[in-house]
């Protein structure tokens, strides 16, 4: 809230200023550094000093920042501050597992930590603005951005909007260590067609309503200051011009009254979507569907002039964008502390050595065990000789993965490095084989050597990191390069051999899930990569990380997800007219949930407070956990709901409860969730929110796999 004498301040502002300033203050343009679109660097502070400039992106670093932001408020007439983003997608300077690794954590409060200790660190580098969390449901491995994403699922998404916003923009936005959150990209950009960036999108308006739209929701009501709409359209209106998106329902039905901020060049390329013929054209429809701020298209520069003498936008139009910038400058405390002084934390080197500690619990926690073989894991004793093969076993800069902000290369502790940490005794040494990107098979033989030399392999194999991420989409999702053929002649050697799979998606790689010892999805681990897969390969850390996302078994499943709606004809193996493929299975490889332990859990027991629910009411639903391995571990249990009968065909499955219980050997303990009356209501066919009389199914278990999970029922009735 901006306090009354500040409104009337922003007023006299805004009664102040020149149509071309009011213009400026929506103008967002680049640092030289980092452009992400078309069109080169531009002449930012001949804008500045014009007053056709009102905030940045891509220029980060206390000293950069603060030398700019003073031509902002000593050399420019009105004396407004700039104000600063970047994309601080996984972390600053200290680099955090990828999103996608991170879901896989299924834990609210390291996403919220980790969002906090990145906004520290962006805000002492001069940042406020974090063009984060990315909220986009994706459900297709082929769309690179998946690995910015929290997954496949809605329920999921959305707690991870909370926290995310929470965590970046702590209680107040001119709190020490506070930066302005991005929820992104609204909306449904996850389902572009075949998984191809940027390209269009078919979704029904159910499932934008059910899936896409309520990470968003979760993250306005969380108080995120800022919204970006997608590059995408909706049923042909690409979301940067979508009134009835932007407008009616984000700012009319949800009460959003922060600011929206276009995405890279997305208000000019309304002309290449075909609904502007011209630069006034599209700063009109941007404007008028309440997008605020222009980022890098110059759209509003030099569009919207002509728009307001053409009567296609009016300066009441431009006026309100103008002070909710000028609003939302205030709520960061800009006007009254302009550098910032209060919202920047000293990173000492205590702090620091906090945050790597951070880094590395976050990046055990994401790690997923997909499987193995014989009890290979954990390696309790150190092995006298061992062989680190592959490319990406000593690839300092690949640890960062994709949207590295402010990390560096020479301060990620590589696999490599991590191993030797870990088993500082032990002979590690290391080939590289082959190179992702090469053709070059001249290093197989050497690795080989080293391979049958060698107590243990651990073979680092997958993705560069330039392979996911935006605008880096991928039709074979195989292992890219040469790499196949390393992996089977180093699994030829016959040694015990433990593969770390790095990628930002799931891979389709049969031959190592079905020869290796073990294979632990590593995604892009970050700065303490090496560190945490030490802990996780010697057992000092029980891998506890579920796949945030269901793992093809083919790429002719894809999309593939579990609350997926029921068929007339389910599939049945005796009947041939069913739901299935004649040449590949049904079900993905590993469901939704999937990950190993070194330990064994069982569920029983699933008990539900009450069998009958009404509106406002909640069920506390109760499972007993035992831990019945030898090991101490930490087991997630995941409710899911279904609604057998309703007006509007209901999901499988729906995720609607999560917990977490660590246990040591034999412990066993009663984890309760709750599921409120409201989160089994859903869009009526008039797409008005109902809730139905009539059961609903509970499920409790570890994974999306309906045949493992506990189930009951219980009624809601009408209120
Ligand atoms: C384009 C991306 O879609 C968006 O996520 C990002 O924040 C901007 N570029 C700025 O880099």
């Amino acid at each position: 809230m901006v306090k009354p004498d500040a409104a009337g301040r922003l007023e006299r502002l805004l009664g102040a200023m020149t149509p071309e300033e009011k213009i400026g203050q929506l103008n967002m343009l680049s640092a030289d550094s980092e452009l992400t679109g078309p069109g080169g660097p531009a002449d930012y502070m001949a804008a500045l000093r014009a007053g056709r400039l009102g905030s940045m992106l891509n220029l980060h670093g206390a000293e950069r920042v603060r030398a700019v932001q003073r031509v902002a408020l000593e050399e420019t007439r009105l004396g407004i501050p700039l104000f600063f983003g970047y994309d601080v997608v996984h972390g600053h300077r200290t680099v955090f597992p990828i999103p996608l690794a991170e879901a896989a954590a299924f834990d609210p409060a390291l996403w919220e930590e980790t969002a906090r200790i990145a906004a520290v660190e962006a805000a002492a580098d001069g940042l406020t603005m974090a063009f984060a969390p990315m909220l986009d449901v994706a459900r297709d491995p082929r769309w690179g951005r998946i690995c910015e994403s929290a997954g496949e699922d809605t329920w999921l998404t959305s707690r991870l909007a909370e926290a995310k916003v929470r965590g970046f923009q702590g209680r107040d936005l001119t709190a020490p260590g506070s930066v302005a959150a991005v929820a992104k990209h609204l909306a449904a950009y996850g389902a572009v067609l075949a998984g191809r960036d940027y390209a269009q999108v078919e979704v029904s308006e159910r499932s934008l309503h059910e899936t896409y739209l309520p990470p968003f929701r979760r993250a306005v009501e969380a108080g995120a200051a800022a919204l970006m709409p997608a590059f995408t359209d909706l049923g042909g209106v690409p979301l940067t011009a979508n009134a009835a998106v932007l407008r009616d329902l984000v700012r009319g039905a949800w009460g959003f009254d922060g600011i929206m901020v276009s995405d890279y060049d997305a208000i000019a390329e309304l002309i290449p979507h075909g609904v502007a013929a011209d630069l006034a054209e599209a700063a009109a429809l941007a404007l008028k569907a309440g997008v605020d701020i222009d980022m890098m298209s110059h759209a509003y520069t030099k569009g919207l002039p002509e728009a307001l003498a053409r009567g296609a936008v009016t300066m009441a139009d431009l006026d309100a964008a103008v002070r909710r910038v000028l609003t939302f400058k205030a709520r960061l405390g800009l006007f009254d502390d302009p550098y910032r002084e209060t919202a920047t934390t000293a990173l000492t080197a205590e702090r620091r050595a906090a945050h790597r500690a951070a880094a590395r619990d976050a990046a055990r926690r994401s790690i997923v065990l997909l499987s193995q073989k014989d009890g290979l894991l954990p390696i309790a004793e150190a092995p006298r000789r061992v062989a680190v093969l592959g490319p990406l076993a000593d690839a300092a800069g690949e640890m960062l993965g994709p949207w590295s902000a402010s990390g560096r290369p020479e301060e990620m502790v590589t696999f490599l490095a991590g191993l030797r940490a870990t088993w500082p005794r032990s002979d590690v040494a290391h080939a590289r084989g082959v190179d992702i990107d090469s053709e070059d098979v001249g290093g197989i033989p050497a690795a080989v050597d080293l391979a049958r030399s060698a107590d243990l392999v651990v073979l680092c194999v997958g993705e560069a990191r330039g392979m996911s991420g935006e605008a880096n989409c991928r039709g074979h999702l195989g292992l890219p390069g040469r790499q196949g053929e390393l992996v089977k002649a180093v699994l030829d050697a016959g040694k015990p051999t433990v593969v770390l799979l790095s990628s930002g998606r799931p891979l389709l790689v049969p031959e190592l899930l079905d020869r290796a010892g073990a294979v632990l999805a590593t995604w892009f681990l970050g700065s303490e990569a090496g560190n945490a897969v030490g802990d996780v390969l010697s057992g000092n850390w029980n891998p506890s990380g579920r796949l945030p996302v269901s793992w093809p078994a083919d790429a002719g499943q894809i999309p593939i997800f579990f609350s997926r709606l029921p068929t007339g004809r389910p599939y049945a193996p005796a009947n041939r007219y069913t739901s299935r493929y004649l040449d590949i299975p049904t079900e993905p490889l590993f469901p939704f949930g999937h990950g190993l332990s070194y330990t064994r859990f069982a569920l029983r027991d699933l008990r539900v407070s009450a069998t009958e629910l009404r509106a406002g009411e909640t069920l506390s639903v109760a499972v007993e956990v035992a831990n019945e391995g030898q090991a101490a571990g930490e087991e997630t249990v995941l409710l899911f709901v279904r609604d057998p009968v309703a007006s509007v065909s209901r999901p499988v499955l729906e995720l609607k409860g999560m917990a977490k219980v660590q246990l040591a050997s034999g412990e066993r303990r009663t984890v309760r969730m709750s599921l409120e009356a409201e989160a089994v209501a859903f869009p009526g066919i008039d797409m008005t929110p109902r809730l139905e009389p009539g059961e609903i199914e509970i499920f409790v278990g570890p994974t999306a796999r309906t045949d493992a999970l506990l189930k009951t029922s219980i009624r809601v009735l009408a209120s």
